[in-house]
């Protein structure tokens, strides 16, 4: 018996070869305005950050006990030792930053970071800059080979971020001295934010989201970590969010340290 004919609707069509289309895009909105955006406020973030890790001043207000994030913790012989409170072990010398044990941590967490990675492959490399506008290189090899294969290295700088907040934590509790006793002032309130948006941040990051939640078979037998991957989750909706945003607060904050420091008004106090 022949089998039965084939009816015309579950016959595949024909291969069709791909469109020849010269144009880079056919985008007519304005694509490249994200990449732009990215650019300037990334290269305006990191000039600002240089500027100040090297400039070994107004990192610290005697005063109210305030330390800004970018120079914590503080563990060269140049920090006034009242900052230092976790003792000076870097020699001081003008091309070493202060927090130059904490520092390259940072660089390596947020370089390494899955949001952004993906703004600088767009906005810096092209590479492509956006959906559906080829690029301009020819090969692509993806994260597979060095250097990039470094990124991988992301959930060991997440343990150092970790770290390195609670010690953010720890100084923002520690400003809430003022001479001998209490203090508060606007200060607090502006490293206070700070700490809760870099924790938002670190939480948020895939690694974590992983580590938490990751590798389990049974989320029913592991209520606990079930709670925590879902908060984590939630957090990491927002990650892309919560990059800019802590960009955002930390130079705010050093700013502010810095102008208090160099005396260019005043800390607003409500006790102390
Ligand atoms: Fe962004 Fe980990 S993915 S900090």
């Amino acid at each position: 018996m022949s089998a039965p004919p084939i009816p015309p609707a579950a016959v595949s069509p024909e291969p069709r070869a791909r469109a020849k289309i010269t144009a880079r895009t056919l985008r007519t909105d304005r694509w490249w305005l994200t990449p732009l955006l990215t650019v300037l406020g990334l290269v305006a973030w990191i000039a600002y950050a240089t500027v100040r890790a090297f400039m070994q001043k107004y990192y610290w207000v005697d005063d109210y006990h305030y330390l800004t994030p970018f120079y914590s913790p503080c563990v060269s012989n140049g920090c006034v030792p009242e900052a230092a409170h976790f003792g000076r072990v870097l020699p001081d010398v003008w091309f070493i930053p202060y927090a130059a044990l904490s520092l390259p941590f940072l660089l390596l967490f947020r370089l390494t970071c899955y949001y952004y990675r993906k703004a600088y492959y767009r906005s810096f490399w092209l590479s492509p800059p956006a959906c559906a506008v080829a690029e301009p290189h020819t090969k692509y090899t993806g994260e597979t080979r060095f250097p990039l294969l470094g990124q991988n290295a992301h959930r060991y700088a997440f343990y150092a971020a970790f770290l390195i907040s609670i010690i953010n934590t720890f100084d923002a509790f520690a400003a809430f001295r003022s001479g001998d006793g209490f203090g508060f002032g606007l200060g607090n309130v502006i490293l206070l934010a700070n700490v809760v948006a870099l924790w938002a941040y670190t939480l948020s990051c895939h690694s974590c989201r992983h580590i938490v939640g990751g590798r389990l078979k049974h989320f029913s037998k592991h209520p606990v970590r079930y709670r925590a991957w879902t908060f984590v989750s939630r957090l990491n909706g927002k990650h892309q969010e919560l990059a800019w945003l802590t960009l955002g607060t930390l130079a705010f904050t050093d700013f502010y340290v810095m102008a208090v420091s160099a005396g260019w008004f005043s800390d607003l106090r409500f006790v102390g």
